[in-house]
């Protein structure tokens, strides 16, 4: 691969490993001494987090306001935690949980500094405002292995009723310090530890593939890939497999590292139209499309690019899998979603009636510009309806 130059770019500083927790008021105390926390409500165990967390912080002088997010966070959620925010005079964020209450921290940062509304800044739907100055300093603390969010300038924002999910983007809205305790993740359900795992695993594959990679992304995703590969279904069967649960933990950053300077594919292509009509989990959309979006790009390569890089790549991305060639690594990648329990994307309400509209939506999406190949409308449709599982 020729490199012309390229930028990588990522969280202020990246604290990973078991226990960082711990260190949570030092980090919080040198960035600000009013931290709005912004935490997800998903889990029961959040509650015990959330106690550790307000006791390390409090231990270094730092006051903290909470607010809590449930499920995706959608305009108006961000815009009252934002208000909260400025009412309580915080000087500093912090956001706890998954996904969802990492991009509305997110959000939350930028909005402190810069004002308005998250409509003022959304991509597609919002008023063409940026996020042109330094957010409020932000840390973010995932309690999931998947999104890899911690590490990337995007927030996803929704709005139900009006059926789009979109990002307020900015450089500014990176995080100061992404603090990745695998521990966190140990009480994750078998059903959200799969979901997020193939979210993590798939973003690690389309930055890998994508036309926009680079050595320092393929470096990370191809490491990704291995660690995922050998930990995943481990983490899935035994919770308390500390060893599997850091792997992933780590895989996740990884990926979030590789999306954010690759970025993805036509999987997360679909992702977002599907997120934003039906109520199905990021990571749920992803696995269940992962298998026939690689087969799908394979066949396409083979046809129309047989001696191109982008093929050779599903080949090593077939040697970190361990599944031989790119052949293995689908049939690999559909092993994995039957072995996981992931519910064909019919469960969530989605039918053959929906297809067109999904193509339509998934053609438009950013990531489907990153696909190494180009897939027509009749590929794309038939992708979906594989997922879909009718
Ligand atoms: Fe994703």
């Amino acid at each position: 691969m020729t490199v012309a130059g390229l930028t990588f770019r990522s969280a202020g500083e990246i604290v990973f490993g078991r226990g960082t927790l711990e260190r949570i008021g030092g980090i919080a105390a040198g960035l600000g001494s009013r931290a709005m926390v912004v935490r997800g409500g998903r889990h029961l165990d959040a509650s015990r987090n959330i106690a550790r967390l307000e006791a390390l912080l409090g231990d270094t002088g730092v006051e903290a306001i909470f607010f809590t997010v449930r499920g995706e966070p959608d305009v108006e959620v961000v815009d009252g935690a934002a208000e909260a925010a400025r009412g309580a005079r915080c000087d500093l964020v912090i956001g706890i949980g998954g996904g969802s209450a990492l991009d509305a921290a997110k959000a939350v940062a930028g909005l402190l500094t810069s004002g308005g509304s998250a409509l003022d800044y959304m991509e597609v739907v919002g008023r063409g405002r940026t996020i042109d100055r330094p957010a409020a300093p932000l840390v973010a603390v995932p309690t999931t292995a998947g999104t890899g969010t911690e590490v990337t300038k995007n927030a996803v924002i929704t709005s139900r009723e009006k059926s789009f999910k979109a990002s307020m983007r900015s450089p500014h809205l990176v995080p100061a310090v992404a603090l990745v305790d695998p521990a966190l993740t140990d009480f994750m359900p078998r059903r959200v530890t799969a979901a997020t795992g193939l979210d993590a695993l798939t973003q690690l594959v389309e930055a890998y593939v994508t036309r926009k990679a680079n050595p320092l992304t393929d470096a990370l995703a191809l490491q990704g890939i291995t660690l995922a590969s050998r930990s995943l279904v481990r983490a899935c069967d035994n919770g308390d497999d500390h060893e599997a649960r850091d792997d992933m933990a780590l895989a996740a950053l990884l990926s979030g590292l590789c999306l954010a300077n690759a970025g993805l594919g036509a999987v997360h292509g679909f992702a977002a139209p599907l997120g934003a009509a039906f109520p199905v989990p990021h990571g749920v959309a992803c696995a269940a499309l992962l298998p026939h979006v690689m087969e799908a790009n394979v066949a396409a390569l083979r046809r129309e690019d047989a001696g191109g890089p982008a093929l050779a790549r599903y080949d090593r991305v077939a040697v970190a899998l361990g599944a031989g060639d790119a052949d293995g690594a689908v049939a690999l990648a559909r092993e994995l979603v039957q072995k996981l329990e992931i519910p064909p994307l019919s469960r969530y309400g989605i039918g053959e009636g929906d297809v067109a509209v999904l193509v339509e939506r998934a053609r438009q999406a950013s990531s489907m510009k990153g696909n190494p190949v180009a897939l027509g409308d009749k590929v794309l449709a038939d992708v979906l309806r594989r997922g879909i599982g009718a």
